[in-house]
């Protein structure tokens, strides 16, 4: 049966580094992986041509589709765009929310040979292997009521950060399993000491762990995970967290990896169906320059084999040219160090594309 992949490049650095994955993508189909490829417009570059940053059509074809494969979103030129609701971040948290995307599976593994590419230490780095389990479709991200608005004569703006219990199960369940398949631990970060919500994620936590007495679980406070995650970042297996903790950890977990631009990310809803991304956003500092590093989003298309289309064997094939091609010395500028050749997005992609064809 043909599998559908849609591709959604979006804005700044992201055509640039979906093209290199989707040169991976068309190798994988020459060695028989059965997809039909197709690319829409998202974002800003939506937004600009459309008038809208989720045209019908996207949505329509990201639903019927079963995998998609997204780049990035936003930039300054829409930053300032008066109506919220057409801002480039909410084509993507529409596709998101839409698609009911709401176990986010952000793995921060450090390739060896990237040891001297990470700001710690590489003894503090080395054999780093962490799954951030990022719950995407709820929290202060989603809640209402929100707004800005005129109170006692002067603007206020707030958000609410909401969990049902539904939800909260839902995201623990994903992480449970994941630790499970791993080594066992898992870390549920939350704010329970001062944030009602996040008492009762602490509560549905414990209460699943009566299920999975396989599982060791733990609690941190948000504050201290941060704080931990560049002290001893090897003391996590499993961290699972609310929308925006998430958001702000997986950042910061992608720098023990040596850049941002090798953090890749899978997005799954109920049905297994699922959208593939870089952590990291459109880059517009770097935009239209081809040195973007294309791994982040390359490994991306690894999970997706891997997590939608059941090609376990072709996505260790992707993450083994990866490695490869580091083993080979070659390193965009996020991720450049002496004795190491300084390559573009697209020389990245040639090799990454070589290294495939010949392992
Ligand atoms: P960013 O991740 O785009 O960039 C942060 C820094 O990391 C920049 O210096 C950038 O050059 C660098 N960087 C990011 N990806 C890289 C790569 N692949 N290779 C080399 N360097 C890379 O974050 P930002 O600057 O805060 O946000 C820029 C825009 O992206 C904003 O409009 C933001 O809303 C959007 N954004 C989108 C997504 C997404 O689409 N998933 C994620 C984060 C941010
Ligand atoms: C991410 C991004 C998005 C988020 C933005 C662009 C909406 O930062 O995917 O990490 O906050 O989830
Ligand atoms: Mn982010």
């Amino acid at each position: 049966m043909t599998r559908k992949i849609l591709v959604l490049p979006g804005d700044g650095i992201g055509p640039e580094i979906t093209a290199q994955a989707g040169r991976v993508l068309a190798a994988c189909q020459a060695r028989g992986l059965d997809i039909e490829v197709e690319e829409a417009p998202v974002g800003g570059a939506a937004y600009d041509a459309e008038g809208h940053p989720l045209p019908d059509v996207t949505l329509a074809k990201a639903r019927a589709a079963d995998a998609v494969l997204l780049g990035a979103v936003g930039g300054p030129k829409w930053d300032k765009l008066e109506d919220i609701a057409k801002r480039p971040e909410k084509g993507l948290l529409g596709l998101r929310k839409e698609l009911g995307l709401f176990g986010n599976l952000r793995p921060a593994l450090l390739y060896p040979q990237l040891a001297e590419a990470s700001t710690l230490k590489p003894e503090v780095v080395s054999g780093l292997d962490i799954m951030i389990v990022r719950e995407l479709t709820g929290g202060i991200y989603f809640g209402q009521p929100r707004g800005i608005e005129e109170r006692d004569g002067q603007r206020v703006g707030y958000n609410t950060y909401v969990y049902s219990e539904a939800e909260i199960e839902r995201i623990g369940r994903v992480a449970f399993e994941m630790a499970r398949k791993r080594g066992g631990k898992l870390c549920s970060v939350d704010k329970a000491n001062v944030l009602e919500v996040t008492m009762l994620w602490r509560e549905v936590m414990e209460r699943l762990a009566a299920e999975y007495p396989d599982v060791e679980l733990s609690h941190m406070y948000v504050d201290n995970a941060a704080m931990q995650l560049v002290r001893a970042p090897k003391q996590f297996d499993v961290v699972v967290t609310g929308n925006m903790f998430g958001d702000i950890l997986s950042d910061a977990a992608a720098m023990l990896t040596g850049s941002i631009g090798m953090l890749p990310s899978a997005s799954l809803n109920e049905s297994g169906q699922g959208m593939y991304e870089p952590c990291h956003g459109s880059a517009p500092d770097i935009a239209g320059q081809n040195v973007a590093n294309p791994l982040a989003t390359i490994l991306s298309v690894a999970m997706m084999l891997r997590y939608s289309l059941g090609e376990a064997e072709l996505a260790e094939r992707i993450e083994a040219a990866v490695g490869r091609v580091l083993d080979d010395g070659l390193r965009t500028a996020d991720i450049a160090s002496e004795g190491c050749r300084t390559v573009s997005t697209t020389e990245m992609g040639d090799a990454v594309l070589a290294a495939f064809e010949a392992l």
